[in-house]
């Protein structure tokens, strides 16, 4: 059995404007130990889906079941939840300070953690495991650096001391959303390599949230493509990057940075992400696909089978897409590429059946986007992923900037 089972997860808000509906039938299973990313734009329902499952949407409309260990998290009662925030499942955040009172020192703030869960722990007792978290995510002088207030550490040091909370307890998982992507490319290098080998010592399952699948790139087990509330596409990691079925994984691909370098520019995804208030008909990825048929707009695609079929070579069990395209038409080649504009053609009979514009071979990102957060800015080039180490026929991934050993980033902020 899977440490969490979610199935069929639909959240959404009721809104002046209208129902919101940020989580549209979400399904994914994280095995103990293993890391699942999930990855998608603003807007596509990555941080709703996770903090549902920490009861942290109230107001909310939430249906499906998410199963952690057999007990079900959407309707446990809030007490045992409490007990599981943070004893079993805890969470980082791309904004530490947000977690992080400013007004108590961050080695107290650590303790009364743990005494919030263990009652019988002395104080003593926690300091020292505080002092000792501290040391163990590369933070200088731990014992000194205890009563240090949030505001005395840079923003990777803070991030190491949400890394250090969150395995206090040793939690057997960890959602992290977007952990890294307040920092820049050498810190954000240094802590997915923290985050990665703790995770090991620990056993940790962790949820890795982001919107640039660079950053899972060497981390992730499995990975769920997010798009408008709902899986685009779930595969190995490996199968993601080398046989990608679905045309916005396909997009998110190739705006990760390469090492051809200035020879392959990144390609932001034109248009926009969709209203999840009005949805557009048939498959949501309709309006900005290049391969846009007339049944995509009046079909919504189920999330079915794809790649190359059981006994094949390269065949992935756990592949899946929610896109009409032929489900063996796979990757970035160009054979499959042709297979796919061969389809698309066929597909268009009916009358203004015209594919939205290319991508902008300038590179020139989409204007006008409503959320202007850091989710929404186009690919960072500084971040490049360390590659999957086989798999031909795509992009090579530029190597991750390594930081000086895992080395810490810095004293003071
Ligand atoms: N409390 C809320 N009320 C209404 N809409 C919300 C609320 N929280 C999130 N949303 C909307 O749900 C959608 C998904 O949000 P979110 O999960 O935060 O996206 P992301 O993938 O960027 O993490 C967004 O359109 C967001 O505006
Ligand atoms: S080909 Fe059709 S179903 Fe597939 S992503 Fe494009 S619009 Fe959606
Ligand atoms: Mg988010």
């Amino acid at each position: 059995m899977s440490l969490l089972e979610v199935t069929d997860l639909q959240v959404s808000f009721h809104t002046a404007d209208g129902e919101v509906h940020a989580v549209r039938g979400m399904s994914f299973s994280v095995d103990r130990g293993s890391t699942l990313g999930i990855v998608g734009e603003s807007g596509s329902g990555k941080s709703v889906s996770t903090q549902t499952l920490m009861r942290l949407t109230p107001g909310a409309k939430v249906s499906g079941t998410a199963l952690f260990e057999g007990q079900d998290l959407l309707t446990v009662s809030d007490d045992r939840m409490r007990e599981l925030r943070g004893a079993e499942i805890a969470m980082i955040f791309q904004d530490p300070l947000s977690s992080l009172h400013p007004l108590y020192k961050v080695g107290w703030q650590i303790e009364e953690m743990i005494r919030a869960h263990d009652r019988k722990i002395s104080r003593d007792q926690a300091r020292k495991r505080a002092v000792e978290m501290l040391g163990l995510v590369g933070i200088p002088k731990p014992d000194r650096r205890v009563d240090d207030y949030p505001h005395q550490f840079s923003g990777g040091m803070r991030q190491r001391v949400m890394i250090a909370m969150a395995l206090a307890l040793n939690p057997k998982l960890i959602i992290a959303d977007e952990p890294t992507t307040a920092l820049d490319a050498t810190v954000q290098a240094q802590i997915l390599d923290l985050m990665r080998r703790l995770q090991a010592e620990f056993d940790t399952a962790l949820i890795m949230i982001t919107h640039d699948l660079g950053v899972i790139a060497d981390m992730a087990d499995d990975v769920l493509v997010m798009y408008g509330g709902k899986p685009a596409e779930r595969a190995e990691r490996r199968t993601l990057y080398y046989r990608a079925h679905h045309p916005y994984t396909m997009g998110l691909l190739r705006s990760v940075p390469t090492a051809a370098g200035g020879g392959d520019r990144l390609r932001p995804i034109p248009g926009q992400p969709p209203s999840l208030i009005n949805l557009p008909t048939g498959c949501v990825f309709h309006p900005r696909c290049e391969f846009v048929m007339d049944r995509c707009r009046v079909d919504e695609p189920t999330l079915d089978p794809a790649g190359p079929p059981p006994g094949a070579d390269g065949h992935d069990p756990s592949h899946a897409s929610a896109c009409w395209l032929p489900h063996d038409a796979v990757g970035l080649g160009e054979e499959a590429q042709a297979r796919r504009l061969a389809a698309a053609e066929a597909g268009r009979k009916g009358k203004g059946a015209k594919p939205p514009e290319p991508p902008d071979s300038a590179g020139k990102p989409d204007t006008g986007r409503p959320d202007t957060g850091p989710q929404a800015q186009g690919p960072d080039t500084g971040k490049g992923p360390e590659g999957p180490d086989t798999g031909a026929g795509t992009q090579e991934p530029k190597p991750k900037p390594k930081g000086p050993g895992g080395a810490p980033d810095g004293g003071t902020g």
